[in-house]
């Protein structure tokens, strides 16, 4: 680790209170111009860190620099801190992840960006990803340390791990809407793309790729005029209650830990809960038509049951379908 990433993990252990130079660098064995150098780069890269009422430094508690530092604290297991690869900026942590995992990552690396300049969507759609008020993450995962039995059951367990990760975080309440966007308030603020290579003779899959993006406190103005009736953010203009560094940890400690404590059924039951439009009518969007359907229910496999208006069900799985509600 560098200075100024020992510096700053000095800091966010004392987050909100003034720690002396001096005190740092003795903790730090390192002399004091080297905390100063530090501190200076810190602040350049946008970190708020004052003078505290004892001339000392103090990493302000609405910093909300994405940072490895930042999530340690968090961190169930903190070994997980050294499978964290953080971006300023990529084009999309998915593509980097793949690459990664390509090259033999591990099971459980991370690759989380503060912007995305071309973030991928469902369906070959785009993701919106601004810096500075978004979480915009992928995780490779080897089937054989998570063994989830279909793959779409990953999908499902990711959208149940952000709900649960947001609301133990933030105590709001968010629902799923099938298949896999997280809505808060009506509002799309969560989108996930699971991606998966199969090993070209076994068929079996090699490796999956679960990528998150997540509106964290994107202005509702910010969001580009077409994306405005749908998109959302947890904190969309208000004085955001806890940090992405706290919400990303979260999701870290419970995804790598959930998918081996829940059983299939069982991440199926919870998923359904939060399902926001069971009972309802919606409009079933698939490659070749559209047509008016009500949401009944999910199979054992995550797939959704619908009416058409001629009272006959549908099973839907999530590859080329979107719903509208
Ligand atoms: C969707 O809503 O259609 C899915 C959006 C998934 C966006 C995330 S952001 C992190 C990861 N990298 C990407 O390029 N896409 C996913």
């Amino acid at each position: 680790m560098s200075t100024k990433e020992n510096v700053l993990g000095f800091l966010e252990a004392n987050r909100g209170q003034s720690v002396s130079g001096q005190h740092i660098a003795q903790n730090l064995n390192i002399s004091r111009n080297a905390v100063w150098k530090a501190i200076k780069e810190l602040e350049k890269e946008g970190h708020k860190i004052g003078a505290g009422t004892n001339k000392g430094y103090c990493l302000w508690a609405d910093d909300d620099i994405l940072s490895v530092q930042g999530m340690l604290p968090f961190l169930a297991d903190k070994g997980c801190a050294d499978k964290i690869a953080l971006h300023g900026s990529l084009t999309s942590t998915n593509q980097t992840a793949k690459e990664m995992a390509l090259a033999g990552a591990e099971h459980g690396t991370v690759v989380i960006a503060d912007c995305q300049t071309a973030g991928r969507g469902r369906l070959g759609r785009g993701f919106y990803s601004p810096p500075g008020c978004g979480i915009y993450m992928s995780l490779i995962l080897h089937p054989r340390e998570l063994p989830l039995n279909p793959p779409t059951l990953i999908t499902a367990l990711a959208a149940l791990t952000v709900c649960e990760a947001i609301e133990a975080v933030t105590k709001k309440d968010p629902r799923i809407k099938w298949v896999n966007d997280v809505y808060l308030d009506k509002k799309k603020i969560c989108g996930i793309l699971t991606e998966a290579v199969t090993d070209f003779e076994s068929g079996g899959i090699e490796w999956v790729v679960v990528g998150i993006g997540i509106n964290f406190s994107t202005p509702t103005a910010a969001f580009p005029q077409e994306l405005r009736p749908i998109a959302g953010a947890i904190f969309p203009d208000l004085e955001p209650t806890a940090t992405r560094n706290r919400l990303a940890a979260e999701i870290i400690n419970r995804f790598l830990s959930l998918g081996n404590q829940y059983e299939k059924k069982v991440i199926y039951q919870k998923y359904r809960d939060r399902l926001m439009m069971l009972g309802e009518r919606i409009t079933v969007v698939e490659a070749n038509s559209t047509y008016e359907a009500v949401a009944i229910d999910i199979d054992e496999d995550g797939r959704l049951l619908v009416e058409n208006e001629k009272h006959e069900t549908r099973i839907l799985s999530s590859g080329e379908i979107s719903i509208r509600m």
